[in-house]
């Protein structure tokens, strides 16, 4: 049992309340002065009906506290604990010990499915830079929500389905060559795309091919799907490599055409419940009670729309997993769109459409402008990941030249680097990108915190050799106790970051525990004095070094051991 819930043990008996509602106010006071936990008394008065100062006094007169509780003191409308430091470090690292690179995992989520629809990148589109922060974000989420127990799935809801794959068809039998695209894949898709829209200006008889070819991709034509399946083949194969890269994994491929066959049945459920209303032609379902604009389900023409297959996809997902949550990591211009969707869910009379959520997040922009994606000026996500690993390489050759397996170190640094820097502010800012300051190995940046880690490892490496038993009162000075509360505090991170559905949490905490880290490192000598005290300080430094590559895991980045 950790502390904080021993504490809250006590503080329950004597409050007459129970435990786990008492462990969840405690709070760690931001100045050590004030204690090492408090318990802000104003949050129980109503159910005790007191003035906070009087529940702090009496609690103070009654609470047999636990042994490592030095001294209990009421504070205007605060009660505060001290702790004994010598117990603390020890308790907090013989759990950490016991944990190893495991510490914080639990299985808080056990039997609870969450769904994780991210990335979700598009058919013959380019992976660019727009995916960065829906694939980071996304993974570290599905990564975050394994470590705590639950059984989660990855979705990569394809963008396969629209008219625009029929123009596509129609240019590559007008102008396709085979080598090609199968050499430059999507940008050679691109390029058939851009030409059909060209000379389709001047010859309107182009738009017509490319509706016959929806229509045969529709109809399941052999010669329409064999192409089509080719594309997203060959769009898929270019998107994996950077996953790869990313270490993103997904347990589902089933993108929006997936969903077709389930349509008829949507439909009929809507109308079933008499939602589905005729509009200028097209079929809506009217939002008026909810605020929002009516959410078309089927064009005038009949053909759905990207929010009919999302209906039909949520059902689905509803179905097959039974999930808990079910996440959204998209962009936050589609804030409508989801607003609407799960309004409709609502109104079908789906309870679980309060377990959907959309985790929206900003805008991704390079240092020298923005991105525009019609003008063709489009940064390859890729190309971004390739450039910062190229960086990070004359970096390792001016600090480190020699270092070992240079390029592997490199790709590490690198890829962590953007990772790190698209998930270190809460994600519903927009983010402009800037190569020096993602890399900067002493900026609030990734390579900053896997600097850390290598110190770490650098220390430890030179006590490997040192037996006996840890002297703990060689961490009780005020800089070690410092990272022992950070140590203590992982678990509640991830939970925070799981909560909030915001990885930033995980990305904070690992920039705190490496500050504070480094503080302890340069105004302490951790190889100094008797063996019994070096052993205490290396395990915390353990401690430390297992922490930091844990939460960097989390986030889909390497923690190599020299850079
Ligand atoms: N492919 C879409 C896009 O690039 C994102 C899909 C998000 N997921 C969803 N179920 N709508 O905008």
């Amino acid at each position: 049992m950790d502390l904080k819930t021993a504490l809250a043990e006590t503080i329950a008996k004597a409050a007459g309340m129970e435990a786990p509602q008492v462990a969840g106010l405690l709070e760690t006071p931001p100045d050590p002065k004030m204690g090492d936990a408090a318990l802000p008394c104003f949050k129980l008065a109503k159910e005790l009906r007191k003035a906070p100062p009087v529940i702090a006094q009496e609690l103070a007169g009654k609470l047999e506290a636990p042994a490592f509780v030095t001294r209990t003191e009421a504070a205007g409308g605060y009660l505060n604990f001290f702790y004994d430091r010598n117990f603390y470090a020890e308790s907090v690292l013989s759990a950490l010990e016991e944990a190893g690179e495991d510490w914080g995992r639990s299985d808080a989520g056990a039997g609870k499915t969450v769904v994780i629809d991210y990335s979700s990148v598009n058919i013959a589109k380019p992976f660019h830079i727009g995916h960065l922060s829906s694939t980071a974000i996304g993974s570290a989420l599905y990564k975050i929500y394994k470590y705590l127990g639950y059984d989660v799935v990855g979705v990569n809801h394809l963008g396969d389905w629209g008219t625009q794959f029929g123009k596509l068809i129609a240019a590559y039998k007008l102008w396709g060559n085979d080598e090609e695209i199968d050499r430059d894949s999507v940008s050679a898709m691109l390029k058939l795309y851009v030409r059909f829209h060209e000379e389709a200006e001047k010859d309107e008889s182009l738009n017509e091919q490319g509706r016959a070819w929806f229509k045969k991709i529709e109809e399941g034509d052999e010669e329409a799907l064999r192409i089509f399946e080719w594309f997203k083949e060959l769009t898929l194969r270019e998107a994996k490599r950077v996953y790869e890269r990313l270490d993103v994994q997904f347990d589902s491929y089933a993108g929006e055409s997936f969903y077709n066959d389930k349509i008829p049945a949507v439909l009929d459920e809507l109308r079933e419940k008499n939602l589905l209303v005729q509009s200028e032609g097209a079929w809506v379902v009217r939002l008026d009670e909810e605020g929002l604009p009516p959410a078309i389900i089927l064009k005038s023409d009949g053909t759905t729309l990207y929010a009919t297959r999302d209906l039909a996809a949520a059902e689905y997902r509803k179905k097959t997993y039974d999930f808990y949550k079910n996440l959204y990591v998209v962009a936050y211009q589609q804030n409508l769109h989801f607003k609407q969707l799960f309004a409709v869910l609502k109104k079908m009379g789906h309870e679980w459409a309060e377990q959907c959520e959309h985790v929206a997040f900003g805008m991704v922009s390079l240092e020298d402008g923005t991105l525009s994606t019609r003008k063709g000026k489009i940064v390859l996500l890729e190309d971004v990941l390739t450039k910062a690993v190229e960086k990070t390489r004359a970096v390792i050759e001016e600090k480190n030249p020699g270092l070992a397996n240079k390029e592997q170190v490199a790709e590490e640094i690198g890829v962590g680097a953007v990772i790190f820097s698209t998930l270190s502010q809460s994600r519903i800012k927009d983010i402009t990108f800037s190569f020096d300051r993602v890399l900067n190995y002493d900026g609030e940046t990734g390579p900053y915190v896997q600097y850390t880690h290598t110190r770490c490892a650098s220390v430890l490496a030179r006590c490997a050799e040192l037996t006996g038993e840890p002297d703990m009162d060689a961490l009780t000075d005020d800089d070690a106790f410092a990272v022992l509360k950070l140590l203590a505090s992982f678990p509640q991170a991830l939970a925070a970051a799981s909560e909030k559905n915001e990885p930033f949490y995980v990305t904070r905490y690992l920039l705190d525990l490496a500050q504070a880290f480094n503080k302890y490192y340069y105004e302490h000598r951790i190889i100094d004095g008797s063996a019994e005290q070096t052993i205490a300080r290396a395990a915390l430094v353990r401690g430390v070094k297992n922490t930091l590559k844990t939460g960097l895991a989390l986030l889909g980045i390497k923690a190599p051991d020299k850079m």
